[in-house]
């Protein structure tokens, strides 16, 4: 394969909603350690969220004065050179998250993301700035797109320059359909807890495309369904 093969694992409500209050339901608190044992077990070589999730579980929303860092103009690759081996790859079209590290560092957070190698994926419609800014900081980036983030392009040099063979695609609802709209979801792994979301909730595929899956493991651990299927 010329692009890594992709998992996408996720936790989900019965009606297979991805976001909202369930989430924090007192029922979704074990159906959440057994997602973050699974992310820890499949052993991939990162994991890939969309820029809402990553403001959302890591970032919290901080953002750099740009005014402080060299404009950087030529649209070009820019990878570190003590590569980890583990990578939190963010697909950030027009480069809106603010790092203060180049890792995660989240060691009492969500086990399994401590220590992640930051690789932000960008569109070229970026402020040249940002640039400078994750080039101080020691982050590598990736060009896939002139104003959007092409998925298949991103997905190739992730394989071709990181040597990413396996990643877990983490959500949320859009970057998911993105993938899946590209058939670019080879396996699904989800964690079903037993509850309902409310009506604000948001799918697992945004604009999803009608697409067919092999059942290849079904589990019950004490109420919460896990999955897994292949793509056909
Ligand atoms: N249940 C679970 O397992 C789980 C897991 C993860 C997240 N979540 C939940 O998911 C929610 C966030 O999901 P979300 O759907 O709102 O956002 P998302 O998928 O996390 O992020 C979407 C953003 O990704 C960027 N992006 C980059 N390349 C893209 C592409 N090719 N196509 C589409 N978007 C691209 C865009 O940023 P720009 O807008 O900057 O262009 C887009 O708005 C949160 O509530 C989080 O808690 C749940």
């Amino acid at each position: 394969m010329t692009r890594p093969y992709i998992i996408c694992h996720m936790m989900t409500s019965i009606d297979g909603k991805i976001t909202g209050d369930f989430l924090f339901q007192k029922e979704c608190t074990e159906a959440t350690d057994i997602y973050y044992r699974i992310n820890r077990e499949r052993l991939a070589d990162g994991f890939i969220c969309g820029r809402v999730t990553m403001e959302g579980s890591f970032t919290g929303g901080w953002y750099p004065d740009l005014n402080r860092y060299k404009p950087v103009d030529k649209k070009r690759d820019f990878i570190v050179n003590d590569l980890s081996g583990f990578y939190a790859i963010a697909f950030d079209t027009h480069g809106k998250l603010g790092w203060k590290s180049n890792k995660i560092i989240d060691p009492d957070g969500d086990p399994g993301y401590d220590g992640a190698q930051i690789i932000e994926v960008l569109s070229e419609d970026v402020d040249a700035r940002y640039l400078g800014y994750l080039e101080a900081m020691e982050i590598s980036y990736i060009f896939a797109g002139e104003t959007a983030v092409d998925v298949e392009l991103a997905l190739f040099k992730l394989k071709k320059i990181l040597a990413c063979n396996t990643l877990l695609l983490e959500g949320g609802s859009i970057i998911n359909g993105a993938f899946e709209r590209v058939d670019a979801v080879d396996e699904l792994s989800l964690v079903v807890a037993p509850v309902i979301a409310g009506k604000d909730a948001k799918p697992l595929f945004m604009d999803s495309e009608i697409a067919s899956f092999e059942l290849i493991k079904v589990e019950n651990e004490n109420g919460n369904l896990v999955l897994n299927y292949r793509r056909k």
